[in-house]
Parts: C-alpha cells; sequence; structure tokens
C-alpha cells in the first residue's frame, strides 16, 4: 500500500529570470505528521513555502493536496479544501480585541451574509466557538485585551486561533519561532504540538531545537534541491547536513540578532 500524503510536489521548479531557487522538488507530506522544512540560507524554503501556498506560480511542476492537483488554484480557494497559511504579517488585527479577532475568522470561515450575523442565536453560537478557540490556545483570560498590547508569544497564539477557526486540515506554518525570545519559542512550540492533533503541520523553522521537538520528519533543502529527509536523529547525524550548514550558522545567528533587535524597536514605538 502507497503511504497517506497529504500534500505532494512533483517535480516543481521555480526560475527567477534563469536561475533556479527551486530545483524539481518531490516533497511528500504524510497525513498527521508535523514535517520540517529545513536548510541553510538561501536554500529555498521560503520560495517553496510561497508556492505551496500560492503566492508564488511554479514554473513547471505540481501540486497536490489529497491527490487533487491544486496547482493552479488562487490562495482564498486552497483554503476553503483546508490548506491555511499561518503567520501571515496582517493575520490579526491590532486594534480589535482578542475576541474580535477570533470571531471575524470563524465569521470568514461561514461566509455568511452581514445579516445572518443579526440573529442572536448565531451570534451565541459564535461566541462559544471563539471562547472555546481562545481556551484552546491559553488565551481565555485574554479575550477583552486589546490585540495590540499582547505579547509577541500571545499574538502568534492568537493568529494560531485565527487559523484554527478555519478548521485546516493541512496547517502551513512559516517561521513560526522567529524573532522570538527563549520564553515565547518554548510556549509556541508547544501550541504547536497541541493543535497538531488530527492535522497535518508542515513548517518552515530556523530553530533546530523546535524541530528536534515537533518534527516527525523533516526534509533539507540545499540549493534548491532536496538534500536528504528522515527523522531528527538521522538528519542530524547526516555529515552531508553538518557540511551544509557549515558557514552559514554564524551568519544566521546574526540574521536572528538583528531581527530581535529589530523586532524589540518595532514592540518598543507600538508601546
Ligand atoms: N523574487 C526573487 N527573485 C530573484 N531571486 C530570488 C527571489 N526570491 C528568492 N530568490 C533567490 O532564491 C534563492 C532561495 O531563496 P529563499 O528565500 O527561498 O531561501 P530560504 O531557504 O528561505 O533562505 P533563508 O533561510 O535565508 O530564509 C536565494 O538565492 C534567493 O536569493
Ligand atoms: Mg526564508
Amino acid at each position: 500500500m502507497s503511504a497517506d500524503y497529504v500534500l505532494e510536489t512533483r517535480n516543481l521548479i521555480k526560475e527567477f529570470k534563469g536561475f533556479t531557487a527551486v530545483d524539481d522538488v518531490n516533497l511528500q507530506v504524510a497525513r498527521g505528521h508535523i514535517h520540517a522544512l529545513i536548510g541553510p540560507n538561501g536554500a529555498g524554503k521560503t520560495t517553496v513555502f510561497n508556492l505551496l501556498t500560492k503566492f508564488l506560480i511554479p514554473t513547471s511542476g505540481q501540486i497536490l493536496f489529497n491527490g487533487d492537483d491544486i496547482t493552479a488554484m488562487k490562495p482564498a480557494a486552497i483554503a476553503r479544501k483546508g490548506v491555511v497559511r499561518s503567520f501571515q504579517i496582517s493575520a490579526v488585527f491590532p486594534h480589535l480585541s482578542v475576541l474580535e479577532n477570533v470571531r471575524v475568522a470563524l465569521q470568514r470561515k461561514e461566509g455568511h451574509s452581514f445579516h445572518f450575523w443579526r440573529s442572536q442565536k448565531v451570534l451565541d453560537r459564535l461566541n462559544e466557538r471563539a471562547y472555546e478557540l481562545l481556551a484552546s490556545v491559553g488565551l481565555a483570560d485574554f479575550a477583552e485585551a486589546q490585540t495590540v498590547d499582547l505579547s509577541y508569544g500571545r499574538k502568534r497564539a492568537l493568529e494560531i486561533a485565527t487559523t484554527l477557526a478555519l478548521e485546516p486540515e493541512l496547517m502551513l506554518l512559516d517561521e513560526p519561532t522567529q524573532g522570538m525570545g527563549h520564553e515565547d519559542v518554548g510556549l509556541v512550540a508547544d501550541l504547536i504540538k497541541k493543535v497538531s492533533k488530527g492535522r497535518t503541520i508542515l513548517m518552515v523553522e530556523h530553530n533546530l531545537h523546535v524541530v528536534s521537538k515537533l518534527a516527525d520528519r523533516i526534509t533539507v533543502l540545499q540549493r534548491g534541491s532536496i538534500l536528504t529527509e528522515g527523522d531528527y536523529s538521522t538528519v542530524s547525524a547526516d555529515p552531508r547536513v553538518r557540511e551544509a550548514y557549515m558557514g552559514t550558522a554564524a551568519s544566521e545567528e546574526q540574521d536572528r540578532a538583528d531581527e530581535q533587535a529589530a523586532m524589540e524597536v518595532v514592540e518598543e514605538a507600538r508601546g
């Protein structure tokens, strides 16, 4: 029997003006797994991610979701099918309350007209579901808070709640712990583990400690191609992986330090 893959790419290629950023990638994401996409700077992780989430159009190749060809579909169409990307810049509205943000996401999922929501019974049900979602990400006590006032880690938790509102079968996470302090990294990693129950997660993640804790399977990209795949112990013991990371480790660390500093400035400016 063939394995049960939620997502597959076949000979996926993306060229930018003659430069091949993604070079014949055949990715297979098994149902129920947390699958991590890793690799050194410039390996093509973000480009693959943007192809999967339809932010970029492939030069050639196919993307299959549950066996259906979704290569030509728009982001909104794949979201309706159950492929949802989290951690977009504008995923949450800073000046709405935490509860309101989840309600907006739930309404988006239902897609009904404004008038539909005037029924008190429907509104009650919506609030109930919104509170459930907030509780599931540990934000029950923050329902009335202004989103802008949340800590960085809690904003991410809220983003996860708004993603869960869409009931995704496959969650695509773009660097979920990027720019976070130690405490928030742990919080978000635990949360990802928790919400992975009953669904599939594909994440691009720089933090190898997080990858080692969460990922059932890891694909290592290098210069646009898959270098190797396997569980963490297999992949981390592979000398080719170590070699691929050598020389980029120092600059990545610097990148992260820069990011962290930038984030702190932004947070401070926001007050
Ligand atoms: N829009 C673009 N136009 C031209 N080249 C691009 C474009 N986007 C990405 N590239 C190139 O494609 C390669 C892969 O980039 P990508 O951002 O996918 O790497 P990455 O693995 O996400 O790296 P990082 O770890 O630094 O985030 C890089 O050489 C990059 O310069
Ligand atoms: Mg990237």
